[in-house]
């Protein structure tokens, strides 16, 4: 019979193993224990959580409509409807967050609470909240951006914890550039109708020329300009105002009513020297944006920034009041 400690006269690798276990178990428990540990904690701590980073990097961030409404000095009404698109099998919730909106470069010009979400394969995020602007100088850059240009890039950056069940929770940074477009320079605009009004015709503000403007949005963004007012020049000279009143363009075209204010005199004097076909080239450029009296400065250097140049023929608005002109 084997003896179990010390060993047996018959010793052999059997009873060898089995002594050991049964001198030293604690001691291998504690090195298995060590080596599970070893392994195991870096998975949890390091490994997941980059795997939830890198899962985080790749996923990509599609804005699929956005709505500004109800301007005021210091903020905006502000509807985002976004996709977040991640082939990762892990499928975390994502806590809460307060993410950055800013310009390549820039400061942040809004903050935005960002809802929990469960993420999918496809998931939405809908944020609809009041924000008040960082800074009216950070958001008019933004605005002059999206008038100016044709596609933009709108970084998001904050930082937010990931749970998967189980598991700690992980803080990931959650860091996206979404390309989106712009106003493009309001280009495509075009004064679609316009007709002259003479004596008793004039509109109580002393507007002497409405009609419709067509007004191009390409980007998906809704958004309320409030009472606009533009500048009206043929070569540099001032030849009165246009007001667009509460302009609010819808992503596509945009047919809105305009009423202005010209110097009849002096597009009398063009058509009958420099312009004799009656087609003037007007020169339109922002003047003023206000909600309920107040003035919005943000959107203000955003329409003051852009000239739109129409070839507009005034003839039959001519004609229509009569006066016979051109060729
Ligand atoms: C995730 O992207 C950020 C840049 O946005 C980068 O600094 C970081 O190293 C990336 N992390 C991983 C785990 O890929
Ligand atoms: C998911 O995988 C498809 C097919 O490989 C690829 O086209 C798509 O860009 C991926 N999406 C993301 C968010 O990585
Ligand atoms: C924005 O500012 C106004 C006044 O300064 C304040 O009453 C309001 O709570 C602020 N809104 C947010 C969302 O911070
Ligand atoms: C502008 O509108 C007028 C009237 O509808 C049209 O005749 C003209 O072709 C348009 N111009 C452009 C550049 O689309
Ligand atoms: C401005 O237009 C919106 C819809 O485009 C309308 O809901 C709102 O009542 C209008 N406001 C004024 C002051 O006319
Ligand atoms: C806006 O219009 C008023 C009146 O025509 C004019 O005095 C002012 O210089 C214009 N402002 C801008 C920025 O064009």
């Amino acid at each position: 019979m084997d003896k179990v400690y010390p060993p047996g006269p018959q010793g052999g690798t059997k009873s060898r193993v089995k002594n050991h276990c049964r001198k030293f178990w604690w001691c291998d428990c504690l090195v298995l224990i060590i080596v599970v540990l070893v392994i195991i904690l870096p998975i949890i701590f390091v490994a997941i959580p980059k795997i939830a980073q890198d899962e985080i990097n790749a996923s990509t961030l599609e804005v699929i409509s956005e709505e500004v409404s109800e301007p005021t000095p210091n903020g905006v009404h502000l509807k985002l409807q976004s996709v977040i698109r991640s082939n990762s099998s892990f499928h975390p919730t994502v806590d809460s967050f307060v993410a950055a909106l800013s310009l390549e470069g820039q400061e942040p010009f809004v903050y935005i609470q960002i809802p929990e979400t469960k993420s999918k394969a496809e998931t939405q995020v809908y944020v609809d909240q009041y924000v008040n602007f960082t800074s009216l100088e950070a958001f008019s850059t933004y605005t002059k951006a999206v008038m100016g240009a044709e596609t933009l890039n709108m970084h998001m950056s904050g930082k937010t914890q990931v749970h998967l069940q189980g598991l700690p929770a992980m803080d990931v940074n959650f860091n996206k550039v979404i390309s989106v477009k712009g106003l493009n320079k309001l280009e495509g605009l075009n004064i679609t109708s316009i007709k002259l009004l003479t004596g008793p015709q004039i509109l109580p503000d002393g507007s002497n020329m409405i009609g419709t403007v067509s007004i191009p949005n390409p980007s998906v963004t809704t958004i309320d300009l409030g009472d606009v007012t533009m500048n009206l020049a043929i070569d540099n000279k001032p030849i009165g105002s246009a007001r667009l009143p509460n302009l609010t363009l819808q992503p596509g075209d945009n047919s809105v009513n305009m009423q202005s204010q010209i110097d009849p005199v002096a597009v009398f004097q063009f058509v009958t020297t420099k312009y004799k076909n009656a087609i003037i080239p007007l020169e339109i450029s922002g003047n003023s944006s206000t909600r309920n009296g107040e003035s919005l400065p943000y959107y203000e250097a955003a329409i003051q920034s852009n000239v739109v140049k129409v070839d507009l023929d005034v003839s039959p608005a001519l004609a229509a009041a009569g006066v016979k002109i051109g060729g």
